[in-house]
């Protein structure tokens, strides 16, 4: 593993990165925080603590943690000499995994998700999102049940007994990382009435107007949803499912572009849960009062 100047990090949990100081890990969070460039591959140096900005950002950083503890009524900890241990607990762990977990996906209720139960779960036809959390910790994604007559999206898993197929898909645009409700399913019928995509399923982000094609494979970036209409220039991150021997649903990997806001999918959080439980997030039908979802 290099820590050279310049150089993609490699950091596996366990190894360099827990011994280095509170200030190197500091700055190095900072370093990840920056905003990112869409389609631009961001390379993360390790910090460098003889350079005076990112001395002064980090002790910038300090300065607020510090305001935060006394607003939030931590001063006393500090007061006591605990300023140090109190500064590792503001700091966000970040343990990352090493590798693409097998995750199982559970209905909200336990019950396995299986390819055969799944049509009684998840309407094609609603707007309704089922989210779970994968690779990492807070990060969404579409558990999505696709109608059949619009073809077989890419590696999808099915046919249900009901025609369908199943995927999911990152639920963080690509472009500057909205989640649903803003990025949101639009069945056939809202494709239809916004006489878009010929009336076949798409996802649409309103926060800017990026739109992807949950049928189509994009050709750059390794795969994901195809684009069909930008400012996102990178499609969205698919997740790859699989069964075992009794129909049970299993995340297993990501393809296409790092997952929005990470320079690399697998760094940056800490591991979701496993097994992965689906949340619903009910989204008001297009043209109802409250809905979020807007024609593109
Ligand atoms: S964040 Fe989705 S289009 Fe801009």
């Amino acid at each position: 593993m290099s820590y050279e100047r310049g150089t993609a990090i490699e950091w596996v949990p366990g190894h360099g990165f827990d011994q280095r100081s509170y200030d190197e890990r500091l700055a190095f969070f900072l370093e990840m925080k920056r905003p990112m460039t869409p389609g631009v591959v961001r390379k993360v140096a390790p910090p460098d603590l003889q350079d005076p900005k990112v001395q002064e950002e980090v002790d910038e950083s300090k300065r607020n943690i510090l305001k935060l503890m006394a607003i939030g009524g931590l001063a006393a900890v500090a007061a006591g000499g605990a300023v140090g241990a109190a500064l590792q607990y503001v700091q966000p762990p970040m343990q990352g995994l090493a590798s693409y977990p097998r995750v199982q996906l559970l209905y909200s209720d336990g019950t396995p998700v299986q390819v055969g139960n799944i049509d009684s779960h998840i309407d094609p036809t609603s707007t309704d999102a089922f989210l779970f959390q994968y690779p990492l910790d807070g990060e969404p994604n579409f558990l999505l049940n696709l109608q059949g007559k619009y073809g077989k999206p890419p590696s999808a898993l099915g046919p249900t007994p009901g025609g369908n197929f199943v995927v999911a898909y990152s639920a963080i645009c690509q472009h500057l990382g909205c989640i649903p409700p803003f990025l949101s399913f639009y069945p056939s019928n809202v494709a239809e009435q916004c006489q878009y995509n010929g009336g076949a399923p798409f996802l649409h982000c309103v926060c800017h107007g990026s739109t992807y094609d949950p049928y189509v494979q994009s050709n750059v970036s390794g795969g994901g949803a195809n684009i069909l209409t930008g400012p996102t220039v990178s499609p969205l991150p698919q997740v790859i499912l699989d069964t075992d021997t009794s129909g049970n649903i299993f995340a297993v990997k990501n393809i296409g572009p790092d997952v929005k806001g990470h320079f690399q999918t697998l760094l940056g959080g800490n591991p979701g849960p496993v097994p992965a439980p689906l949340a619903k997030t009910s989204v008001p039908p297009y043209g109802t009062s409250g809905s979020t979802q807007r024609c593109p």
